[in-house]
């Protein structure tokens, strides 16, 4: 038969050095690791019951886009937009982050994580991921009308005539049609340094935010998760297309990631 020693060793070794690449890999510098950016919208929250922008035909909870969500529905009828966002607030401290928000949690153990969020909710946050990017402005923060950089964490609701300390109205703080999407140049940026692209729940109709994957370098893998996706698989090289919810996809995502990486 084979003497038993030598294969003894070579066995020995060979599970001494995958262990030591799995120590190497898992105890890495952050700045070590493989860096990946991920671009979420309003079907990354669908799962935690938050309706999407164009699912309800193009209505936004039975109200058209341009009339809560820009500057000049605000300045037609300033109660109406404030009390849309009031609703829209109430309703987003009594949902939770899905099993997708988790999961992209879980990736920070193993890789650097970004996330670029098109949406105004907290739910990524309130997962527990440490880099979150909103490109739309966000729902529980107002700012003033009289001074852009005055920004201020609001969870209650906000009325006519409650106005900022130098004394302008305050506002959402969020994105509306037409006007400039400030966070844009660095959320370029840092598409650019993505060693892996992931893309969730996103109708991609709406830029700058659906121009942002062209960032990416060349040969960039791209992962794109959506129960109807709104791109084929031959309009980007390296795009796998995976036909599912943020819930269901981005857990079986994750762990094919890390099966892979380790
Ligand atoms: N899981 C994942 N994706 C889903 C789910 C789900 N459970 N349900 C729906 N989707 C997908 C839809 O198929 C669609 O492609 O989510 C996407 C939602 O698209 P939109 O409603 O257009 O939302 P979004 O792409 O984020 O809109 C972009 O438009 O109204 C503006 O500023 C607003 O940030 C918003 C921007």
């Amino acid at each position: 038969g084979i003497p038993a020693e030598p294969l003894f060793r070579s066995q020995i070794k060979i599970y001494h050095c995958s262990n030591l690449r799995k120590m190497y890999l898992y105890n890495r510098p952050r700045i070590m690791q493989k860096k990946i950016v991920v671009l979420t919208g309003a079907g990354m929250s669908a799962d935690s019951g938050i309706r999407t922008f164009r699912d309800a035909n193009g209505l936004w909870e039975d109200h058209d886009v341009m009339e809560v969500a820009s500057p000049h529905g605000f300045a037609r009828d300033p109660a109406l937009v404030l009390d849309f966002y009031n609703q829209r607030r109430r309703q987003l401290l009594e949902v939770v982050p899905n099993a997708g928000h988790k999961m992209l949690v879980e990736l920070e153990q193993h890789f650097n994580v970004t996330i670029i969020t098109q949406n105004i909710d907290d739910l990524h946050e309130r997962a527990g991921s440490s880099h979150v990017l909103h490109l739309h402005g966000e729902l529980l923060k107002v700012r003033s009308t009289g001074d852009a950089t005055m920004v201020l964490d609001w969870k209650k609701d906000l009325s006519l005539g409650e106005t900022c300390p130098k004394g302008y109205q305050l506002r959402p703080h969020i994105v509306w049609f037409g006007e400039e999407v400030p966070l844009l140049s660095e959320a370029a940026q840092i598409t650019v340094t993505a060693d892996i692209l992931i893309i969730i729940g996103t109708s991609m109709q709406v830029y700058p935010a659906a121009g942002i994957l062209n960032y990416a370098r060349q040969g960039t893998p791209i992962y794109f998760i959506d129960p109807k996706p709104s791109i084929n698989a031959s309009d980007f090289a390296n795009l796998t297309i995976i036909q599912s919810t943020a819930a269901k996809g981005v857990p079986t995502l994750v762990k094919d990631l890390v099966r892979k990486e380790f």
